[in-house]
């Protein structure tokens, strides 16, 4: 299968060489195939957003390499990795991150407006994903007019519009009820079905983490063991999380 992401020996010390350092992240090697549906759970603290803001282009690692469609990221300069980032990468943020000054379809034209594409080929795929999201009767309001749900769903739809390879998810339920919680989790569960959308989330949440098909769990910045999903079912495996977290140090 071809990997769409790589990760290779990625450290991250934040702090500069006089000051004190903190290693966020110690050597986090793994890859996600075209397809998956993969999560990365871990307690507060243990690193997730530090790697997925350097998976998504937002933050650099202190020594390692990430490979996005084989083409290594840490090689761009700043320009090539903002194309770069506009035209593969989409991202979920725990707090929507929307344009609040802007309509919710402008903020879903983002990424197509930051390639120049002209606003006459905009529109037709971003009524195509705003009807995939179920949100094509809110598209003229603004984001303050919306429910957490509904703003993640256009945060969602901003993510894809552009078809990037690899959607990245930083604990994108962490700000919803639960029940809105659930109507996005079985939305990137289906996006990822039939749609065939590659999906790395990260979370502290088993029961966000018990929709992927496969999870690895990272503390104090390491990697340890996966559990795959396989043939089970999602209540199965949730249970089968929620066991194991019991059952830690
Ligand atoms: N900008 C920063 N400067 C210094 N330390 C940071 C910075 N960002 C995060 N950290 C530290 O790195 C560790 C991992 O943080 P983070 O990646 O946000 O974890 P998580 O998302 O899993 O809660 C924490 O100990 C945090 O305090
Ligand atoms: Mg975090």
């Amino acid at each position: 299968m071809t990997d769409i992401l790589k990760v290779d020996q990625v450290t991250k010390t934040y702090g500069k060489r006089n000051e004190k350092q903190y290693q966020a992240l110690k050597g986090i090697n793994f890859s996600v195939a075209a397809g998956e549906f993969v999560a990365i759970m871990g307690a507060s603290g243990s690193g997730k957003t530090t790697l997925l803001n350097i998976l998504s282009t937002l933050d650099t690692p202190t020594t390692g390499h990430v490979f996005i469609n084989h083409e290594d990221i840490s090689t761009l300069n700043t320009k090539q990795m903002a194309d770069f980032r506009s035209k593969q990468i989409g991202f979920i943020f725990q707090d929507f991150n929307l344009l609040e000054n802007l309509t919710n379809r402008e903020n879903i034209a983002l990424p197509l407006t930051l390639q120049g594409q002209s606003a006459r080929k905009i529109k037709p795929l971003i009524d195509k994903i705003a009807k995939r999201l179920e949100i094509s009767e809110i598209l003229d309001k603004y984001p303050a007019q919306l429910s957490g749900g509904q703003k993640q769903r256009v945060a969602a739809a901003r993510a894809l519009v552009h078809q990037p390879a690899i959607l990245l998810a930083d604990e994108p339920t962490g700000a919803l009820d639960s029940k809105s919680a659930r109507e996005l989790l079985d939305t990137m569960e289906d996006l990822n079905q039939n749609d065939g959308v590659t999906t790395l989330m990260v979370t502290h949440d088993p029961f966000s983490a018990s929709f992927a098909n496969r999870i690895m769990f990272i503390k104090d910045g390491k990697i340890g063991e996966q559990v795959m999903k396989d043939g089970k079912t999602r209540p199965e495996f949730y249970h089968e999380l929620i066991e194991r977290l019991g059952t830690e140090e």
